[in-house]
């Protein structure tokens, strides 16, 4: 493949333009009339830029049903590596950002910045423990997975797409589209099935969880599995597929959500200080070794 065919599939300079692209549109409630400026307010509102946009054509286009069985296959068996989660971080933070690697923070940054503002707000442990971990899943980059299949908001395969998914008008590009076996409301699910039944696009949201499932308590994992799930947590726009249990724990998620969107700041943690406290919290809760 050509550099610029490589390029138009990886549209993104970084990882970090989908997050920036998330605060645009979901700029902190609250905060903008305080604290920002009207020019800040108009940052905001300005449409997101064309890499953005490339980005989510091609996740639209690619994220069928089919594609989705065939990345779980491929990676839920978990067998390219072995390591500590302190390693997993290491390796993590081999995903630079080209764009400006002067402002943008590591990602094991953005992790600990999460997670400590988790646990200054008093949640449980395994919340801060979900804050440290959410965004693991980005290894998936260093496989060699496309950003479009690692990244971007996530949403149900296998029904219709919603039009509160952003840039919806992308999935007239996606076969499953016009299949009609996946392109009615329920497609293949019955009516409130429970999201435990339905598939989600392919990403680092599905195998952090998958990796994570025998060891946190559920709104843990929720947090996991559902914190790119825009089109539910902001926009209610599955409910028909959701479950009674499924709306109780999703208040979680929309907590969640909040420290992972929110908590970013210039300053890095003081990881010498934090280091003994997250060493017994992973040592709790995670194994030696984690597979990835
Ligand atoms: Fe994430
Ligand atoms: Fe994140």
């Amino acid at each position: 493949m050509s550099v610029q065919e490589l390029s138009q599939f990886s549209p993104l300079q970084s990882l970090d333009e989908w997050e920036d692209d998330l605060l645009r549109r979901y700029p902190e409630p609250g905060t903008i009339a305080k604290e920002k400026s009207v020019e800040a307010f108009r940052n905001y509102e300005a449409p997101a830029r064309d890499s953005v946009r490339e980005f989510y054509k091609l996740n639209h286009q690619y994220q069928t049903f089919d594609f989705v069985m065939q990345k779980r296959e491929e990676f839920l068996s978990f067998d390219r590596k072995v390591m500590t989660v302190w390693e997993a971080f290491d390796f993590l933070n081999q995903l630079v950002d080209d764009s400006d690697p002067d402002t943008d923070l590591s990602q094991f940054q953005h992790l600990l910045q999460t997670s400590e503002a988790v646990r200054a707000d008093g949640h449980p442990d395994w919340m801060v423990l979900a804050g440290l971990m959410h965004d693991m899943g980005k290894v998936l980059c260093l496989f060699g997975e496309p950003q479009w299949a690692v990244v971007g908001d996530t949403f149900p395969v296998g029904c219709a797409y919603s039009d509160k998914i952003v840039y919806h008008e992308f999935f007239k590009n996606n076969p499953d589209f016009e299949n009609e076996k996946y392109n009615t409301k329920f497609g293949i699910y019955a009516p409130n099935c429970g999201l435990r039944n339905v598939h989600m696009s392919w990403g680092h949201d599905e195998y952090i969880y998958a990796m994570m499932k025998d060891y946190l308590p559920e709104p843990a994992l929720y947090m996991l599995r559902y914190h790119s799930f825009y089109a539910q947590h902001r926009e209610g726009a599955y409910d028909h597929l959701m479950d009674e249990h499924d709306h109780k724990m999703f208040a979680w998620v929309r907590l969640f959500n909040s420290y992972d969107l929110y908590s970013k700041s210039p300053t890095p943690p003081d990881w010498n200080k934090l280091q003994p406290y997250y060493e017994e919290l992973v040592n709790k809760y995670l194994p030696k070794t984690l597979r990835f």
